[in-house]
């Protein structure tokens, strides 16, 4: 009853949108602790009203509803019976990086250097995989296959599988991706038009049997036409990462 009456007294300060939320913490002094309790049960009972990003910060059960099963999470929480709330487990996990590298390779000669690149710039890594993965029959070019007659399609966009999460959290984007037919794969186009781009920096390069870069980067530009795109490079197969490295670190990264 003591700690109720003291609680009554505590102020629920607003917090900006841009901080970041600490669930649990009902009052917004950037703990969680018994008074976080109080706080959501008094809630419960009409005695105070949480809203915005206080009431987002209480609400830890996943269910988007504050209920006395909140205040419940929370004492587990203070008494350290667990250590992520459910709303927490739900949401996707921000590594703090600043840069992804995004790469499609079917048949693995982009894919370690898309790693080199990653690696080089401590970045995130995301593999775009076709929602209907593509046969060795689907690649089989220059056979009227699936990929043959979507490279030749303006409206073909393989559906994707999955997708990055936290987009919104990148400021950098490499994308790597394998010719064919001289262009980028209009699955790299399904993936540039899933997303708002707007403002991030792109780093494209590719890797071919023997085809330049050409116009396969440039023509991704207008599915981001807001983004600021680098110039992209072709690399051969079985490219070291010193290659890698050295054309990022020329490019300013
Ligand atoms: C459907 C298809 C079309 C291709 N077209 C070209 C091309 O136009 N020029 C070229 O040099 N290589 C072409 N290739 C070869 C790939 O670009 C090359 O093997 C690439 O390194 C594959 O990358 P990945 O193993 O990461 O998928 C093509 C391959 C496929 C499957």
């Amino acid at each position: 009853m003591i700690l109720v009456m003291a609680v009554s007294l505590v102020a629920v300060p607003a917090v900006s949108a841009a901080e970041k939320i600490v669930y649990g913490d009902a009052d917004g002094d950037g703990e969680v602790t018994a008074v976080d309790v109080t706080v959501v049960m008094r809630h419960t009972v009409h005695m105070l009203t949480l809203t915005g990003d206080r009431l987002k910060a209480a609400t830890v059960s996943g269910d988007d509803e504050l209920s006395i099963v909140d205040a419940t999470w929370i004492q587990r929480k203070v008494v350290n019976i667990i250590d992520k709330f459910p709303v927490e487990e739900s949401e996707p996990e921000d590594t703090g990086r600043d840069t992804l590298v995004v790469y499609f390779s079917r048949t693995g000669n982009t894919k370690p250097l898309a790693q080199y690149a990653a690696e080089y710039l401590d970045a995130d890594i995301f593999e775009i995989e076709a929602a209907v993965p593509y046969t060795d029959a689907d690649i089989a070019y220059y056979t009227n296959c699936r990929a043959d007659s979507e490279q030749s399609d303006p409206a073909a966009r393989p559906e994707i599988a999955g997708k990055v999460d936290n987009m919104d959290s990148y400021s950098t984007v490499v994308i790597a991706y394998p010719i064919w037919h001289g262009q980028a794969p209009k699955i790299i186009y399904t993936f540039l038009e899933s997303y708002d781009m707007s403002g991030k920096t792109i780093i494209p390069f590719c890797t071919s049997a023997s085809s330049p870069i050409g116009s396969s980067a440039t023509n991704l530009h207008a599915l981001a036409p807001d983004a600021v795109w680098k110039d992209g490079r072709r690399f051969a197969a079985g490219t070291s990462s010193d290659v890698i490295e050295a054309w990022l670190n020329e490019i300013g990264f």
